[in-house]
């Protein structure tokens, strides 16, 4: 017998699952028995979910009658490790310089890349580890970490190794990804690079278990669609998913080609048209919509109603990174999507956790609250899943609980 432990709060939000789950807010389930909800789990398992009337045993944590249990949120795209901010590249844009600009004098993405470099290993992981804690104190539970600001062979690879040490001291679950065409390093051709990338990097990175998945940024400052099916073969003869940075600062059809070629997201979309969200339909790849960089940059939103209406399944993540959104909080992501987007709260919830973990390859552990999931799951102060978009800058998380321990927890 393990460690057993229940909550108990008003009510209980969570998506039917399986994930993906096709956007609708009928996605989401809310169970209110008279005497409220209730999640027991055993040995870090969940094995009920339902009326508190049916639980197995009492409750470790809760109160009956007050606020909202949910899954633990899931942020599938995260360009941690980073380090250090570009508070001042904030500061221009607001001066009217474009972010497009910002890249193209050496900022950016590159800026990135050097702070990295120049930082030891040890210095990186003490930057990112609080970065973890703010966001599991705001309900993250699992996530993705990314490469990209390696820029180059060796230092890609190490970033992927800081990834999975990063991973191996967090609370959360973490999955990493290669990016591994996220800008074209100083001193090489794009064409050379895009080879190397294929031929070298994303072998290696998976020879030696460091990624979870294979990644590139597709756009005019970057890479171009033919690129895309080269890393698209590269990834998948090295037996990892394909994620894509589609669509975002303008229309290249990033989205339909990734979809055409299996990948499993396709991410930002602020440019798909919609036939890029029927492909996308079509070929079961997840839109991960990202409204804090949207909002940050004062971008045009990914067109919801055209992924609505072909039947997409829709993923809401952060995109934390120091450049396009310094945001790291679920629930600010997903007020922003709400608002900025117009998900109903509960199809909010459902692209907050049950679609990403199916993005990160964890759907069949992570992301719903069902008998045999894990016991990742939030206490909110509310008792309802709206408040959570209803009142952006609030943290409604009271707890959160991993694998059935409580990792955070608010003080008062
Ligand atoms: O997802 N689009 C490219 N990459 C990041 C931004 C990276 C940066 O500016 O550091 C994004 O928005
Ligand atoms: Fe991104």
């Amino acid at each position: 017998m393990g460690t057993r432990g229940a909550a108990v709060a008003a009510s209980m939000a969570t998506a039917a699952g399986p994930p993906p789950v096709a956007a609708s807010s009928s996605a989401a389930t809310v169970t209110a028995g008279a005497g409220g909800a209730g999640v027991a789990w055993d040995d870090g398992t969940i094995v009920y979910a339902g009326p508190t009337d049916g639980l197995p045993w009492a409750p470790t944590i809760g109160t009956p009658g007050v606020g909202c249990i949910v899954p633990g949120f899931v942020d599938c795209h995260v360009h941690l490790p980073f380090f250090g901010w570009r508070d001042d590249e904030f500061e221009a844009r607001l001066r009217g310089v474009s972010y497009r600009e910002l890249h193209g004098q050496d900022g950016g993405i590159f800026r990135s890349s050097r702070m990295l470099r120049e930082a030891g290993d040890e210095e990186v992981l003490a930057f990112c580890r609080p970065l973890l804690d703010e966001m599991l104190a705001h309900g993250t539970t699992a996530l993705e970490l990314k490469t990209g600001y390696g820029l180059g062979i060796e230092e890609e690879l190490r970033q992927a190794r800081l990834a999975r040490r990063l991973a191996e001291g967090a609370a959360q679950t973490c999955s990493a990804t290669l990016l591994a065409c996220h800008a074209v390093p100083e001193g090489w051709a794009r064409e050379d690079w895009v080879r190397a990338a294929c031929e070298e990097l994303i072998p290696r990175a998976a020879a030696e278990g460091l990624v979870d998945a294979v990644d590139i940024y597709v756009e005019d400052i970057a890479f171009t669609l033919g690129d895309l099916g080269a890393v698209a073969a590269a990834a998948s003869a090295a037996g990892l998913p394909l994620r894509v940075h589609a669509d975002q600062l303008g229309h290249t059809g990033a989205a339909a080609r990734a979809a055409e070629l299996g990948a499993r997201s396709a991410d930002h979309l602020n440019h798909t048209d919609a036939s890029g969200a029927d492909a996308i339909a079509a070929a079961g790849t997840v839109a991960v919509l990202l409204p804090a960089s949207t909002f940050f940059l004062r971008a045009k939103p990914a067109d919801v109603a055209a992924l609505r209406s072909a039947g997409v399944a829709i993923a809401v993540a952060t995109d934390f990174n120091p450049g396009t959104s310094p945001v790291c909080s679920m629930p600010e992501a997903i007020a922003m999507a709400s608002t900025v987007y117009g998900l109903a709260p509960l199809e909010a919830l459902t692209a907050a956790t049950a679609n990403p973990a199916h993005v990160l390859g964890l759907g069949d552990r992570l992301g719903t609250l069902a008998p045999g999931m894990r016991a990742d799951l939030l206490l909110l102060d509310a008792p309802r899943f709206a408040a959570v978009p209803y009142r952006p800058g609030h943290d409604p998380v009271v707890a959160t609980i991993v694998g059935g321990e409580i990792v955070a927890e608010r003080a008062g």
